[in-house]
């Protein structure tokens, strides 16, 4: 199969915001965008997004996960980018509507159709660094996709960095462009200097998220994340997760934890660690790597309670088991 998010459904839906009011969305091929060279996206990276999947399921259905989460996310995304007020109404009906378009290329599981929503200032202003972009564009790509990490699902090797940040404290919780861009040269480095497959974010010895995921730790019966603050993503994966394994009986401890706890208590041999998103799915973690020495997670392979939580998870998304939170669209 093709990396992920490199193939692309022939259409997108589409609106534009002028000021004043959203145009009638409509469904446009995708193939270029006009932008003003002095798009304030491409100045000042006003530009926010979402990933969500829709599922194939036995009966022919396709089945979005937890789209009005995502569709929150990306109204409160906007807000904190000051981008034009993104309507829920509105998106909802864009997202259903190129979905089911098309239904008929939405992979068969473990594949999935990803949506990307994605919301760009383009008002023609390099004036306007310390000013909001007057108008925008609002556009939803679809992308037939299968494992996010090459190799498929397999324990990862994370760099710990506990200098540098993912990205300005306060805008962690913004899913933005800049984020992602700022995250890179870490991602880069420690991908050349230790093969890691990705950079465990700790400022201070915080243990935050990684570049693309959120990162949680399994200690036996007890699940040690992050509690949410403005300085990491709101995972909707996370949050599933976390749901799924109160239900399940497990102990979600939603807390600060230090690198030095976290490695102390991760080589325990029970102990199990992984990274949670849209692409990610749960992922396992088999090491960490914190000034050049390896840290083994348990045993280094997938731990039984990784497995079953993503199993859960999948059941539900695949229409296996039943939907009793009311997650599927
Ligand atoms: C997602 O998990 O949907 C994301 O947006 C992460 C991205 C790097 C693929």
């Amino acid at each position: 199969m093709a990396a992920f998010g490199t193939v692309f459904m022939p259409e997108m839906a589409i609106t534009e915001f002028n000021g004043e009011q959203w145009s009638a969305p409509r469904k446009a091929a995708v193939e270029h965008i006009q932008l003003h060279p002095a798009a304030h996206v491409l100045h000042y990276s006003s530009t926010c997004f979402e990933g969500l999947k829709a599922f194939l399921h036995a009966d022919g259905s396709v089945n979005i996960f937890r789209m009005e989460a995502n569709i929150a996310r990306l109204i409160q995304s906007s807000r904190l980018l000051s981008l034009p007020e993104v309507d829920a109404e509105m998106l909802r009906e864009m997202i259903t509507s190129i979905v089911a378009t098309y239904a008929d290329k939405t992979p068969t599981p473990p594949g999935s159709m990803y949506i990307r929503p994605t919301h760009i200032g383009t008002e023609p202003s390099i004036g306007k660094a310390a000013g909001a972009s007057a108008s925008s564009m609002l556009y939803v790509l679809l992308s037939p996709v299968g494992d996010y990490f090459s190799g498929g699902v397999r324990p990862l090797r994370l760099l710990i960095e506990e200098q540098g940040a993912r990205c300005a404290a306060h805008m962690g919780m913004v899913k933005s462009g800049g984020n992602y861009a700022s995250a890179l040269q870490p991602i880069m480095q420690a991908r050349a200097a230790v093969n890691a497959d990705q950079v465990l974010f700790c400022p201070g010895g915080d243990v935050q998220e990684t570049g693309a995921a959120n990162f949680m730790l399994i200690d036996g019966d007890e699940i040690i994340t992050k509690a949410l603050d403005s300085s990491f993503l709101h995972g909707i994966t996370r949050d599933s997760i976390l749901t799924i394994a109160r239900d399940m009986g497990l102990k979600v401890s939603e807390r600060e934890l230090s690198v030095d706890e976290l490695l102390e208590r991760a080589g325990k041999p029970h102990c199990e660690a992984a990274l949670s998103g849209t692409a990610a799915v749960l992922t396992p973690v088999g090491t960490l790597i914190r000034n050049g020495t390896e840290h083994v997670v348990g045993t280094g392979t997938e731990g039984a309670t990784t497995t079953k939580l993503r199993t859960a998870l999948n059941e539900i998304q695949w229409g296996q088991r039943s939907d009793d939170y009311g997650w599927l669209t």
